[in-house]
């Protein structure tokens, strides 16, 4: 079907669905064990119901925001997935050169399949870019990772604490992966020890180190001055110390759905990890929360910023539409979400993005604590 013909995120994932390599849907389309969480993520946005004000001059919307010193065309940006390869010979480099045109930040992953260097390379003048890192056991590696994507400028530094073991995800195992032309990068020595016989779940995990722990976090800030932040936190008291121990913010995230089974989505932890910074005073100047996690609509988008997200981080709608028309697919994809938000603005009372507040949501069919 032509691209004008799609209409909302859900129709790429139906023709990325038709056109993608079987392993590859089935990597980028699984979530561990039963799947629960995977579906819920998105599930739990439509548990919030809208509490719309009126008779407020909403003819001029105003989407524009910025955090963590860059600023976004919509409080969205395009979160870190491995091997965007398997999706589109382009690649993470027509994700670079999309979150361009869009007017996104995008978050590198450190399992790429084009090399720092190239995602780099395809970046366009004044382009911000984020980047997630999996810590390897040999921190030496690590470290030099890090000091790369300063040198570069790039912004902030997300560094994943939900993935000490990959989880299980069956689809994916299902098909034995052979790599098609994508390398896991930054992991070149170790090729030959990495088991590709599992799915690509099992062939990547050799890469992270499962001893990380909070004992590690003032070392990150010793090696670098960019902004660190952790993905994947699940809990009040998880984010009140990543307060403490100085980073800059955290994603609430299950990492799409695909670790631990049965645990809540991003929005559905926001409340409580809202309740519990403020408890413990802290200074959101200082510390900026986001989620990811199916987030498809613009009103998802909405539901995040009312309660207290500064922006949301979106995964499989970038590889779903750039897997079925590339680069202009995902340019498309976010215009969409764009068109979205600012009706659902619109008929809310709320002209810009700080005006949105926790009024304009009921959240008490949300999973409380
Ligand atoms: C991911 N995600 C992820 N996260 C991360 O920190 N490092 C990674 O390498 C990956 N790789 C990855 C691959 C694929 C195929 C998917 C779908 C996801 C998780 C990602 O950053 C994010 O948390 C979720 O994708 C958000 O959920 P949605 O938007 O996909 O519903």
């Amino acid at each position: 079907p032509p691209l004008a013909g799609m209409l909302n995120t859900f129709d790429f994932e139906s023709v990325a669905r038709e056109v993608m390599e079987p392993q590859a849907w089935g990597y980028y389309s699984s979530g561990g064990d039963d799947e629960i969480t995977l579906r819920d993520n998105h599930m739990a946005f439509q548990r919030i119901t809208m509490r719309p004000r009126i008779l407020v001059n909403v003819s001029e919307i105003d989407m524009t925001t910025s955090f963590l010193g860059v600023s976004s065309s919509l409080p969205l940006y395009f979160t870190a997935t491995a091997l965007a390869k398997l999706a589109h010979a382009d690649g993470e480099v027509a994700i670079v050169r999309a979150a361009k045109k869009a007017g996104v930040p995008y978050m590198l992953p450190t399992l790429s399949s084009y090399t720092l260097d190239e995602m780099l390379e395809a970046r366009q003048p004044g382009q911000e870019l984020f980047s997630q890192l999996y810590v390897n056991p040999e921190r030496s590696r690590t470290q030099e990772y890090v000091e790369k994507l300063e040198k570069n400028g790039v912004r902030a530094l997300f560094i994943t604490v939900d993935a000490p073991q990959l989880g299980r995800r069956e689809k994916d195992m299902r098909n034995k992966f052979t790599q098609q032309g994508s390398d896991v990068q930054g992991d070149d020595e170790d090729e030959g020890e990495v088991d590709r016989s599992q799915g690509a779940t099992r062939a990547i995990s050799s890469y992270i180190d499962p001893a990380l722990n909070w004992a590690d976090v003032p070392w990150f800030k010793t090696i670098t001055k960019m902004k660190i932040l952790l993905k994947g936190i699940q809990c009040g008291e998880d984010a009140v110390q990543a307060y403490k121990a100085g980073v800059n913010g955290m994603v609430l995230s299950n990492h799409g759905g695909r670790q631990l089974d049965t645990c809540r989505s991003g929005i559905e932890v926001l409340p409580e990890v809202m309740q519990a910074l403020k408890d413990a005073d802290y200074d959101p100047t200082d510390f900026t929360v986001f989620i990811d996690g199916g987030i498809r609509r613009g009103a998802d988008i909405f539901k995040a910023v009312a309660l207290g997200a500064a922006a949301v981080g979106v995964g499989r709608p970038v590889l779903y539409s750039l897997a079925s028309y590339g680069e202009k697919g995902i340019v498309r994809m976010v215009h969409m979400l764009q068109d979205e938000l600012q009706m659902v603005m619109r008929l809310s009372g709320t002209p810009n993005v700080a005006s949105i507040t926790p009024n304009h949501v009921i959240t008490r069919n949300l999973a409380d604590h």
